[in-house]
Parts: structure tokens; C-alpha cells; sequence
């Protein structure tokens, strides 16, 4: 059975909805947990209050296992920073950190007032940055981590009015990929996440007839498992949903090589824009320079 004695989870967002779900099966699977989240409404707006952590702590703990309740932001640097330092205080390290604090304002991006952007750029991106820059360096002097970032099917795909998250979301990859390539020998591996669920932030954008297969617990078990000390691959994007997980990963076309030596047109690339967008022979994306090294070989240049 896989389990987490003696190891420390902060989840952020995980008052409600998803992150509750993994609070609660890392928490019954023996994990200390900080359940971290500011309450309030969906839009990040109105109210914030303790009680939603609260709760969780107090189902943590009638379970029989171990939570403290962190009511702090994810969105201000400060405030990750005592995050992270609730599990310090409390337990003396932190092995996992589940980033999951979200909120959500749409709109078209024209029309979204400059506030409301800002705002969910410091929850989901800058939140997922200050908590993890926070957590990296006890992960790292422990030689020991598991990170969870939580993109979204938004961020891969877009969605009308929704041009702010999907940028929030998509930014995972960027921050996952070079932070598995800092992290590669020293133990701390960073995996991401992109869940489908009936949450109150998804109620507008699921069919019902498939909403009701899609608990946010059947999204928990693959989190938990890319938080365990059997995940160790690192730097893998998995869609988890309604009981559905696999793994995302980029894809080039063979694309058109030119001759770089002679003069390029912007016609040539008109001519021949059919070839450049080709995805019918699709290699996995190494790069942007992968493919270009053997080509230039092939033209006698290298
Ligand atoms: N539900 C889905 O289908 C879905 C799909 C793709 C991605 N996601 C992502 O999964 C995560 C969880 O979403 P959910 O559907 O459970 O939504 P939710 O609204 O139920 O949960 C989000 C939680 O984050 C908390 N939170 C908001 N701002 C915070 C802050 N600054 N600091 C700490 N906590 C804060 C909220 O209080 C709330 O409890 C989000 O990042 C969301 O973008 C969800």
C-alpha cells in the first residue's frame, strides 16, 4: 500500500473541491497535511475566511489522521513564504507541494478590467511561483520532494472568454520543465496535473450527464501518486478525469527544410505553408532544435 508516514504535505486550495480530496487521501494515507486555503467565493472576491481549512483539518483529524489549518494567500510572497512555514513550525520539513489555489474571473480578454486579470495571474501563476520557490530549497536540502502544479484542459486547448486562465494554466509547463531540468540530481521531482471535475468552478463548463462521474475524488488518486516516493518520473503533464488518466506530450510535424545558405522569401513560406502545418507524420517534440541538426547535415552545412 502506498503511504506517507512521516512525510509533510502542504495542499493549497484545499478548503473545497479538489484540493479537499487530496487533503483528505493523503491525510488518511499518513501524511502530516497543511490544508491550505483562504475561503471566500469563487471569483477570489468576496469573504475569505478560515473555515473552509478548518473543516478539512477537523475531517483529517476524525479520521485519525494529522492537518493544520493555514488560512494564508498563495498570491503574495510573504504569505506563501508562511505557507511553507506552517509546515516548518509544525513538522520540521515539507516533502509535498500540491499547488492548487484557484480562482476564476472570465471574460473576453478586451472587456476583463486590468484588476481582474492581475488577480488571477497572483492566484494560479504567481501563487504556484511563490509557494514552490518557498518550498524548493528545504526540498532540496532534504534531498527529498514531490511538486504538483495544476494547468488545465483551458490551458492546453482554450476556452471562449477564458484567455487569462488558460495563460495562468499553460504557464505550468513552462515553470514545470525548467524546474525538473534545475532539479534533476538533487531528488525533487515536479509533475503537472491537468484535472477534470464537478467543482463549483466547473459547474458552467461540464455536461451534467457527464458531470455526475466526475468527483473530484476520482481525480485524487493520481495526484497523490505523482505526490508519493513511487513517482520518479519527473516533468510529465497527466490529465486525470471521471476516472480517465493519461499522460500529454507535445508533438512536431516534419515540417519544410530550406536551404538556409540561399535567399528565404515570404513566399516560400505562402508556397509552402500546406508542409510547414503537415501533422500527419508527428514526431514527439524534443525541441526546437532537434530536428534541425540532422537536416542542416543532410544539406552538407554541419
Ligand atoms: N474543476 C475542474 O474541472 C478543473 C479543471 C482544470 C483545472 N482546475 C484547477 O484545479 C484547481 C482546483 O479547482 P476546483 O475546481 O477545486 O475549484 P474550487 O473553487 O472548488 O477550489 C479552489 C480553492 O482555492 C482556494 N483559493 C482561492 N484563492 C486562494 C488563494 N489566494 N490562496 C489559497 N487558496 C485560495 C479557494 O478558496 C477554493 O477553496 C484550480 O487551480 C483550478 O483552476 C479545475
Amino acid at each position: 500500500m502506498i503511504r506517507y508516514d512521516n512525510r509533510v504535505a502542504i495542499v493549497t486550495g484545499a478548503g473545497t473541491g479538489l484540493g479537499r480530496e487530496y487533503a483528505l487521501l493523503l491525510g488518511s494515507r499518513g501524511a502530516k497535511v497543511v490544508v491550505n486555503d483562504t475561503g471566500g467565493a469563487m471569483s477570489g472576491r468576496d469573504g475569505g475566511s478560515s473555515s473552509a481549512a478548518t473543516a478539512v483539518v477537523e475531517e483529517i483529524r476524525a479520521a485519525g489522521g494529522e492537518a493544520i489549518a493555514s488560512s494564508d494567500s498563495v498570491a503574495e510572497p510573504a504569505s506563501a513564504q508562511r505557507i511553507i512555514g506552517v509546515a516548518l513550525n509544525a513538522w520540521g520539513r515539507v516533502d509535498i507541494l500540491i499547488n492548487n489555489a484557484g480562482i476564476l474571473r472570465t471574460g473576453p480578454l478586451q472587456e476583463m478590467t486590468l484588476a481582474d486579470i492581475e488577480a488571477m495571474i497572483a492566484v494560479h501563476f504567481m501563487g504556484t511561483l511563490y509557494c514552490t520557490r518557498a518550498a524548493l530549497p528545504h526540498m532540496i536540502a532534504q534531498a527529498y520532494g514531490r511538486i504538483v502544479l495544476t494547468c488545465s484542459g483551458v490551458g492546453l486547448r482554450g476556452l471562449a472568454d477564458h484567455s487569462i486562465y488558460g495563460a495562468t494554466k499553460s504557464g505550468m509547463l513552462g515553470l514545470m520543465d525548467s524546474i525538473k531540468l534545475d532539479c534533476k540530481d538533487n531528488g525533487v521531482i515536479i509533475n503537472t496535473v491537468a484535472p477534470s471535475a464537478e467543482t463549483r468552478m466547473s459547474k458552467d463548463t461540464i455536461r451534467p450527464e457527464l458531470a455526475r462521474h466526475m468527483s473530484p475524488r476520482v481525480v485524487a488518486p493520481m495526484v497523490a501518486w505523482l505526490a508519493s516516493e513511487n513517482c520518479k518520473q519527473s516533468g510529465a503533464l497527466l490529465s486525470a478525469g471521471g476516472g480517465y488518466f493519461y499522460k500529454v506530450a507535445f508533438y512536431k510535424g516534419r515540417g519544410v527544410q530550406f536551404d538556409p545558405a540561399q535567399p528565404l522569401t515570404v513566399e516560400m513560406i505562402d508556397e509552402n505553408w500546406p508542409g510547414i502545418c503537415d501533422m500527419s507524420q508527428v514526431e514527439p517534440f524534443m525541441g526546437t532544435l532537434a530536428g534541425l541538426e540532422p537536416n542542416l547535415r543532410k544539406l552538407g552545412h554541419l
